[in-house]
């Protein structure tokens, strides 16, 4: 699989298959990840990797207390700004409709809603998670810089013909993460991460989320045409 392919096949899966990832794979994409860039090659970053019993314990621990959503123990950092102003309030929005459509849930149905969301804490069925963790004291560099870590890391996962879904759900319970993990007082989960193969044949992984064309986003001035 070329770069181009990479990007191009990567979404966020929300439908696993339940077949096993190996460890030395787990191993493999990291260590080829850890070669993204990082301010003055800080490196930033600290991942946890579960599988198998672990995942089973975490999810099992968070079950019985699903009904505590969506709030759960109110997150350890902000991820939208309040408020979301256009054209960001709109694209997020919308990006919502398209998921809860693909499954036929009704943006009225808010059980059914959160019974999806719930899927978060079950990695989406997905074998393996990863937990993307830096230290409090950081800045805007490096949480830039854990993000070039998390694309990398999702961008050779295709590279293994596997899938992922960051999942920034999993700051929610991050107290529970924090025992769980055994995380020390100075670092914070940034995200988790499912990994796996993926259910190709699941509704829910049947739609991609839509971008805007480049000159949306981008200017270009001085280049020869
Ligand atoms: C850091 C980060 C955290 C995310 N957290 C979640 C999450 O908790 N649950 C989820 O279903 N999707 C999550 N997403 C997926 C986004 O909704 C998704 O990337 C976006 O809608 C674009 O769709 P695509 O990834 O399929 O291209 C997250 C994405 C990023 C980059």
């Amino acid at each position: 699989m070329d770069i181009f392919d990479a990007v191009a096949s990567r979404y966020s899966c929300r439908a696993f298959l339940p077949t096993p990832v190996p460890e030395a794979i787990v191993r493999d994409i990291l260590a080829r990840a850890s070669r993204a860039p990082s301010a003055g090659n800080m490196q930033p970053w600290r991942i946890y990797a579960i599988a198998g019993a672990r995942v089973e314990a975490l999810k099992a621990l968070l079950a019985p207390r699903m009904n505590e959503l969506p709030k759960a123990e109110g997150g350890d950092y902000r991820i939208y700004p309040d408020p979301t102003e256009e054209p960001y309030r709109t694209r997020r929005f919308s990006v919502g409709e398209m998921l809860y459509q693909s499954i036929g849930v009704p943006r009225a149905d808010k059980p059914a809603r959160y019974r999806q969301y719930a899927r978060n804490f079950q990695f989406f069925g997905a074998p393996v998670g990863l937990f993307f963790a830096l230290d409090r004291s950081f800045g805007v560099a490096q949480w830039a810089d854990i993000g070039g870590l998390l694309q990398t890391v999702m961008l050779l996962a295709r590279g293994h013909r596997l899938h992922t879904c960051p999942q920034q759900a999993w700051v929610s319970w991050h107290r529970t993460m924090r025992t769980f993990l055994d995380l020390p007082d100075n670092l914070m989960i940034y995200s988790g991460l499912a990994l796996g193969y993926a259910d190709a044949a699941a509704p829910i992984n049947s739609w991609r989320s839509p971008r805007e064309p480049v000159d949306v986003f981008a200017s270009f001035s001085g280049f020869e045409r």
